[in-house]
C-alpha cells in the first residue's frame, strides 16, 4: 500500500536542468501548478543519473552565459539520443542548437520584455493559442541557423526563430520565456508540453502528497522518537502537524522563548499547539540566558551568532531531558536543499542568517525533513489540507533572531517593551484594513535616536518608531508596499498614543537592493 501510493505522485516526474537562470526555481513552481512533480538539478548531471531519475520530460532552463563561449555549460550531449520529450528555454533553446549542429551568434537587436509572437506553423506546442500572443523575452543571442530536421515554429519581430521543434527528435525550444507570468499563454505552452507531449497526467498534489509522506515517515521512524524545534512559523508548524498526524505522541515538540519574540507569540504558539491540537509541547523559557548574552552587543552578526549558538545549547539540553530521542526533524523546504548554480542570492552572504532547528551535529540524530520536497505555496496547501489556520498558513516570514535585529543597537527589555506595542499595533491595524495576507512582511523597528516633539503642553524627547512593509516574492527582493496615507496616519497616531516612549513614527520607503528587508 504505501509504496503504491508512493509510486503514484512520483511516477510521472520532469527534470529540470539549470543553466543558473534567475527564473529557473520559477519554472518548477509552474509545472508543480500542473500537478507535475519536478526537479530542479545542474546542467552538468551526469547521464547515468538522469537516466535513473526517469523523467518524463527535461526542461532546459535559461542562463546568462552564451552558447559560443568557451567556458560555455553544456548538457551531457547524450540527454538528447534517449528519446524523452525536451524543451529547451531561452538559452536552453539555444543549447539544443548549438549542440545538435545549429548556430547561434549574438543578436544585433537585444530583445528584453515584451513581443508579439506569431505562428509559423501547427504543432501541439501551440495548442489552445490565439496568435498572436504575448510573449516576454530577455536574451541578447538567438538561434541563428537550425540542426537538421528543426524547423522554426514562432517568430517575432526580432527573432525569425523565436521557438523552434523537431517532433521526431521530441525536442522543443523556446527563445521567450513561458514561466513569467508576462508571457500569456504561457501556463498553456507548459501545459501542451507537460500533458500532451510527456503524456502526463498531473498526479502531484497535496492530498496524496500528505498521505505518502506520512506512510514514509512511519516507516523511517518506526517506533523512534523524533524531536522537532518548533517556532510557530510556518515551516516548522506544518512539518509538526504533519508529523504529528504519522506518528502522534512519538514526536515532542520544543518551543524555545529567547526572550526576543513578539507580543504574546509565546502564549498563542502554547495555545494552539499545546492545548489546541493536544501536542506533546516543551515550553522552555529562556528569555533570561538569551538576553544575558546579548546585553550590550550592538552589532548585528554578533547579535546573530549569539542567538544561534545560544538556541542550539538550550534546544539541546531539552532534548536530553527527554528519552531515547533518535531523530531530529526539520521544516527544510525545497529552495534550500537544490543543489544548483543559480538561487546563491547574495543575502546569505551580506547576512548569516540562522535558522531556528539549525542541526547540533554532536548529537548524532538522524534527520526527518517531510517537507523537503515543497516549495513554499505547497507548504501552505499542505498546512490548510491539515487543518491549520489562516493565522498559521498565511503568517508572513519571521527572522530567527526576531525583535533582535529589530531593536536597533543595544537590546534592553524597555526597548523590547517598546518595539513589542508598536509591532503590535502596526498588523493589528494592517488586519484590520485587510491588507495583511497582501503583504510579504510588515514589521515595526525601534531607532536608538531620540527626537524632541510636542504633546499637550509638554516638550518631549523620545524615541522613533520606523515602519517597514514590503512585497517580495522570494525575499531576494523586495519593493516597499505603497500603504494608504490615511492608514499609515492611523498606525503613527495610534503608536505615539498608546505607547510611552515613542513620539515620531516614519515609514521606510526604501528598495531591495540597495536596501534589505530587514534594518540590520
Ligand atoms: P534581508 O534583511 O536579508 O532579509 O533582506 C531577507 C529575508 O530573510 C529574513 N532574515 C532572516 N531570517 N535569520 C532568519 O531566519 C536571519 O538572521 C535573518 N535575517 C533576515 C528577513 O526577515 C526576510 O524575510
Amino acid at each position: 500500500m504505501q509504496q503504491q501510493q508512493q509510486h503514484d505522485i512520483h511516477e510521472e516526474k520532469i527534470l529540470i536542468l539549470d543553466f543558473g537562470s534567475q527564473y529557473t526555481q520559477l519554472i518548477a513552481r509552474r509545472v508543480r501548478e500542473h500537478k507535475v512533480y519536478c526537479e530542479i538539478h545542474p546542467y552538468n548531471l551526469s547521464l547515468e543519473r538522469i537516466q535513473a531519475f526517469r523523467p518524463q520530460g527535461v526542461i532546459l532552463s535559461g542562463g546568462p552565459s552564451s552558447t559560443y563561449g568557451s567556458s560555455a555549460p553544456h548538457v551531457d550531449k547524450g540527454v538528447f539520443e534517449l528519446n524523452i520529450p525536451i524543451l529547451g528555454i531561452c538559452y536552453g533553446m539555444q543549447e539544443i542548437a548549438e549542440q545538435l549542429g545549429g548556430t547561434v551568434g549574438h543578436s544585433e537587436q537585444r530583445e528584453f520584455g515584451m513581443a508579439s509572437l506569431n505562428s509559423l506553423t501547427d504543432d501541439p506546442l501551440w495548442a489552445g493559442l490565439d496568435f498572436p500572443e504575448q510573449v516576454w523575452m530577455s536574451h541578447g543571442d538567438k538561434v541563428l541557423s537550425m540542426p537538421e530536421g528543426f524547423s522554426a515554429i514562432g517568430e517575432t519581430e526580432n527573432a525569425a526563430i523565436a521557438a523552434f521543434s523537431n517532433p521526431q527528435r521530441k525536442a522543443w525550444g523556446l527563445q521567450f520565456h513561458p514561466e513569467v507570468v508576462h508571457t500569456t499563454p504561457g501556463r498553456q505552452v507548459l501545459k501542451n508540453f507537460l500533458y500532451s507531449i510527456c503524456d502526463c497526467h498531473g498526479l502531484w498534489n497535496m492530498h496524496s502528497f500528505i498521505e505518502t509522506t506520512i506512510a514514509e515517515v512511519r516507516a523511517q521512524v518506526g517506533s523512534g522518537k523524533v524531536i522537532l524545534g518548533l517556532s510557530g512559523g510556518v515551516d516548522s508548524s506544518v512539518a509538526a502537524m504533519l508529523l504529528h498526524k504519522a506518528i502522534g505522541d512519538q514526536l515532542t515538540c520544543i518551543f524555545v522563548n529567547n526572550g526576543v519574540l513578539r507580543q504574546s507569540e509565546a502564549e498563542d504558539v502554547q495555545e494552539m499547539y499545546g492545548r489546541h491540537f493536544n501536542m506533546d509541547l516543551r515550553y522552555v523559557d529562556a528569555s533570561q540566558s538569551f538576553l544575558k548574552l546579548l546585553a550590550g552587543v550592538t552589532d548585528p552578526e554578533k547579535k546573530r551568532k549569539i542567538i544561534g549558538n545560544e538556541f542550539i545549547r538550550v534546544f539541546e539540553d531539552e532534548a536530553h531531558s527527554i528519552e531515547g530521542v533518535d531523530f531530529l526533524a526539520q521544516g527544510t523546504l525545497y529552495p534550500d536543499v537544490i543543489e544548483s548554480v543559480s538561487f546563491k542570492g547574495p543575502s546569505a552572504v551580506i547576512k548569516s542568517h540562522h535558522n531556528v532547528g539549525g542541526l547540533p551535529e554532536h548529537m548524532k540524530l538522524k534527520l526527518v525533513e517531510p517537507l523537503r520536497e515543497l516549495f513554499k505555496d505547497e507548504v501552505r496547501e499542505v498546512g490548510r489540507e491539515l487543518g491549520l489556520p489562516s493565522e498559521v498558513v498565511d503568517r508572513q516570514p519571521f527572522p530567527g533572531p526576531g525583535l533582535a535585529i529589530r531593536v536597533i543597537g543595544e537590546i534592553t527589555e524597555a526597548r523590547l517593551h517598546i518595539l513589542r506595542q508598536a509591532d503590535a499595533i502596526f498588523i493589528e491595524e494592517i488586519r484590520n484594513a485587510g491588507l495583511y495576507n497582501e503583504i510579504w512582511q510588515a514589521f515595526a523597528v525601534l531607532i536608538p535616536v531620540k527626537t524632541v516633539g510636542v504633546m499637550g503642553d509638554e516638550r518631549t524627547y523620545e524615541k522613533v518608531i520606523a515602519l517597514r512593509a514590503v512585497n517580495s516574492v522570494d525575499g531576494m527582493t523586495a519593493d516597499w508596499v505603497r500603504m494608504p496615507y490615511d492608514l499609515l496616519g492611523r498606525i503613527a497616531n495610534r503608536i505615539i498614543n498608546e505607547v510611552r516612549g515613542v513620539n515620531r513614527v516614519v515609514y521606510d520607503i526604501s528598495s531591495k537592493p540597495p536596501g534589505t528587508i530587514e534594518w540590520e
